[in-house]
Formats: structure tokens, C-alpha cells, sequence
């Protein structure tokens, strides 16, 4: 059969010069009772967890009941929300290990990244340090409070050390703060390694930790003690959207300030970050069922099962031709292949790739943009199924073949 008429579903030969990939197993089986704790449309393969999260229902309903209680009696609700949020914050840090009273619920890493930047001490011509890698609403809350040095960092670096040195070496006499991912977004590997972050501490450079991906996905999500660090719940914690928190070491406390002021302004951090006037505290009162939920699932076997889901699609993926798997942090539910040159180089061809694909193939990925040839990420999450990743591997050689 030629290569014309091969059908995109059967997996193509290696060439002579390509070496032959060991078989992929089947996967890992279904997560006891995972699935049926999602409401997902099931004609999708959501292979996407890490941008959105995903809600399980007895979180979605732990909201709802919330919602119920400020329609029924919206005095008594909102008179209640201080307090009721200190409780629900004091649960999540418990999960996180964290200082109840270093910890504000917060909506996003978005927001997190623009108090934590506003917090920060610096004087005319101090620099802050960003990587190619950070996810574009973070490094822009950094480009409006100082001058950035942006460092490339190569998506082939192969482990942390070299991460770890690439950040030190492009640091300047004036770079005072680095703003640094936990977990990349496009190359789903750890960049604020504990290393790392102590070496920065050692040389007096202020750390900001994004956070996004680390609670539910990594065992110790505060490990490495950043000035400031900002999670989602909303992704891997299982919380609703609109869910996340800001840790902030004690020294920088007494700057942190609401972006918005309200009515608990003059109760210093975390109360004057958290209060919104009248707006919608369901979220963030049902957040700590999500972390809850994952204890009781059993937290350790979940990520497991996920990281194993998430390595099944890699094992997949490296065997089409032109994909080119990327070093990874073990452990991770996510795992990201470099895609060959003239596929998804700019974001606007990138947007275009992933919509194609959920279009046509009902499967929904990260495509991100690089110069010289993109990439494509995918997750594990326990209601995805191995055959979701054989649904993508066999449709996307025929997407490939245009490059
Ligand atoms: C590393 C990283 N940082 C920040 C964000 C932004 O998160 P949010 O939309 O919750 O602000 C994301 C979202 O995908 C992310 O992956």
C-alpha cells in the first residue's frame, strides 16, 4: 500500500533511519468509579484538562446548594461570608500545607500573578525575569510593572538542572524579581524546581511562582517556599471556575493590596483580597470539596493513574512520524510532543489546528505555537479512557502530512 492510500487510522512504519518504538501497552484501566463523577459531553475526548479543569458533579452540586441558600436568603448569606470564607480557606490550606493566614482566595492565576507583581519592591530600573515558557497573562501583569529580561529557554532542555542554570545565567545586576512557572504551560514540565528558588532567595531576587497547574497535580504544591506563589483550583483541584488561591510569605504580607478596594480593605491580607463586595462567593465556598474529593479518591493513586493516563497518549503520539516527544517532569499528568516545522508556528495557526481538530475529530488539545514547529499537549484526568488517545494518534498524521 502506498503511502497515499494508507488509511490515517493504521499506524505508519518507521522509515529504515527511524528507530523502531517499543509496542504501547493498553493503558492503564478505568479509575474506579472516575468517569461516572463527570457529566462531560462523552461524543468528546477531553484530553485537555489542564486549561479549564473539569467540575465533578458532587462539587457541581455542593455550588449549587450554596446558590440555593443566597437566593432563599441573600441577607443572611452575604453577612455570613467573611467567616464562612475564612473556615473554607483554612480547609484548603490544610490540603496545601499552607499558612491559613498567607493564603487568599483569589479568582485566577491571572489575578494572582497582578497582586503579586503589585506587591513586589522595586525602584526605578529594576528588572524582572520571565521565560519564554510563562503563560501570557502572567508575563503581561510583569511587563506592566518593570522592564521584563524574557529567557528563552529551549523545549529540548532535557532536565531541571539545566533549566535551573539557563534562569541563573540570564539573571542581571538588575533583575529583582523572577516570575516563574511551577508547572509550563506549553512544555508541562517543572521550571521553579526548590533548587532553583533557594539559589534566586540566595542572591536576593524575589520569587513569584505561578502556581496554575500544582494543586491537585502535585503532592506538595508549596514546596520550595516562593515570596509569592498563586494556584488554580479550578484546573487540577476539582474546584469550581473562578477558584484559585494566593500564598504570600510573611514578610510581603502587609503589601499586598485588593486590586479592587472593599469593604474589608483596612483587615490587611488575606481579607482585603478576598472581599468582592456583593458577588458570586459559591465558588470558592465549594472549592474545598474538590481537594476533599481527591483525598477520598485516594490522592496518590489518582495522580498515578492520571500521569500513567497522559504517558499512555505520549507513547501514542511519539510513534507518528514528525512528532517529537519532549523531556518531561515524571509524575505529571501532562506530557507535551513537539510538532515538525511549518505546524502551528504562530498562535493564530495554532488556534486554527486545535479547532480543526475538535471540529473534526471531536478531540480536545492544547496546540501551542513555537517558532519552527509548535507542539501538542495532552492530559490525563481520571475520566479519560486509553482509546481517546488512540482516537487522536490515529487522526493526526493526516494533519501532519500538510506540514
Ligand atoms: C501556567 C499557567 N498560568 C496561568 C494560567 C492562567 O490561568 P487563569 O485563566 O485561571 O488565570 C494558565 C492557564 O491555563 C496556565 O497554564
Amino acid at each position: 500500500m502506498t503511502e497515499t492510500t494508507r488509511p490515517a487510522d493504521r499506524p505508519a512504519q518507521p522509515p529504515a533511519d527511524r528507530p523502531a518504538r517499543p509496542p504501547v501497552g493498553e493503558g492503564p484501566g478505568e479509575f474506579p468509579g472516575g468517569p461516572a463523577l463527570f457529566r462531560l459531553d462523552p461524543d468528546v475526548a477531553h484530553l485537555n484538562h489542564g486549561s479549564f479543569g473539569a467540575v465533578p458533579l458532587p462539587v457541581q452540586e455542593a455550588q449549587a446548594a450554596l446558590r440555593a441558600e443566597v437566593h432563599a436568603d441573600p441577607d443572611a448569606f452575604f453577612i455570613a461570608v467573611p467567616d464562612r470564607l475564612a473556615h473554607a480557606r483554612a480547609r484548603i490550606a490544610a490540603h496545601l500545607a499552607a499558612d491559613p493566614d498567607g493564603l487568599a482566595f483569589i479568582a485566577n492565576a491571572t489575578e494572582g500573578a497582578n497582586l503579586a507583581l503589585d506587591a513586589v519592591q522595586l525602584a526605578d530600573g529594576d528588572e524582572i525575569l520571565v521565560t519564554d515558557h510563562g503563560y501570557g497573562t502572567v508575563t503581561a501583569a510583569a511587563a506592566r510593572r518593570a522592564p521584563v529580561t524574557t529567557v528563552a529557554l529551549d523545549p529540548a532542555l532535557p532536565d531541571e538542572d539545566a533549566v535551573r542554570e539557563t534562569v541563573l545565567a540570564a539573571l542581571t545586576p538588575r533583575t529583582r524579581v523572577a516570575v516563574l512557572d511551577h508547572v509550563s504551560s506549553p512544555t508541562a514540565r517543572i521550571i521553579a524546581s526548590p533548587r532553583l528558588l533557594a539559589e534566586l532567595r540566595e542572591r536576593g531576587v524575589t520569587t513569584v511562582v505561578d502556581g496554575a497547574h500544582a494543586p491537585g497535580m502535585l503532592a506538595d504544591p508549596l514546596a520550595g517556599g516562593a515570596d509569592f506563589w498563586f494556584g488554580n483550583l479550578h484546573k487540577w483541584g476539582y474546584a469550581p471556575s473562578g477558584s484559585a488561591v494566593l500564598a504570600v510569605a510573611p514578610q510581603h504580607r502587609h503589601r499586598v493590596r485588593a486590586l479592587v478596594p472593599s469593604w474589608e480593605d483596612g483587615h490587611g491580607f488575606p481579607r482585603s483580597v478576598e472581599n468582592r463586595a456583593t458577588a458570586d462567593y459559591t465558588g470558592w465556598l465549594a472549592a474545598p470539596e474538590g481537594l476533599d474529593l481527591i483525598e477520598t479518591l485516594d490522592a496518590a493513586k489518582l495522580r498515578a493513574h492520571n500521569s500513567a493516563l497522559a504517558a499512555h497518549g505520549a507513547a501514542l503520539l511519539a510513534g507518528i512520524p514528525g512528532l517529537t516527544p519532549l523531556p518531561h517532569t515524571p509524575g505529571l499528568a501532562m506530557r507535551t510532543l513537539r510538532l515538525p516545522p511549518g505546524i502551528a508556528e504562530t498562535p493564530d495557526g495554532a488556534r486554527a489546528l486545535r479547532e480543526e481538530i475538535a471540529a473534526r475529530e471531536r478531540v480536545r488539545v492544547l496546540i501551542w505555537p513555537w517558532p519552527g514547529g509548535g507542539g501538542i499537549r495532552i492530559c490525563g484526568q481520571i475520566y479519560n479512557r486509553p482509546e481517546e488517545y488512540e482516537r487522536l494518534a490515529a487522526a493526526l498524521p493526516a494533519y501532519l502530512r500538510r506540514a
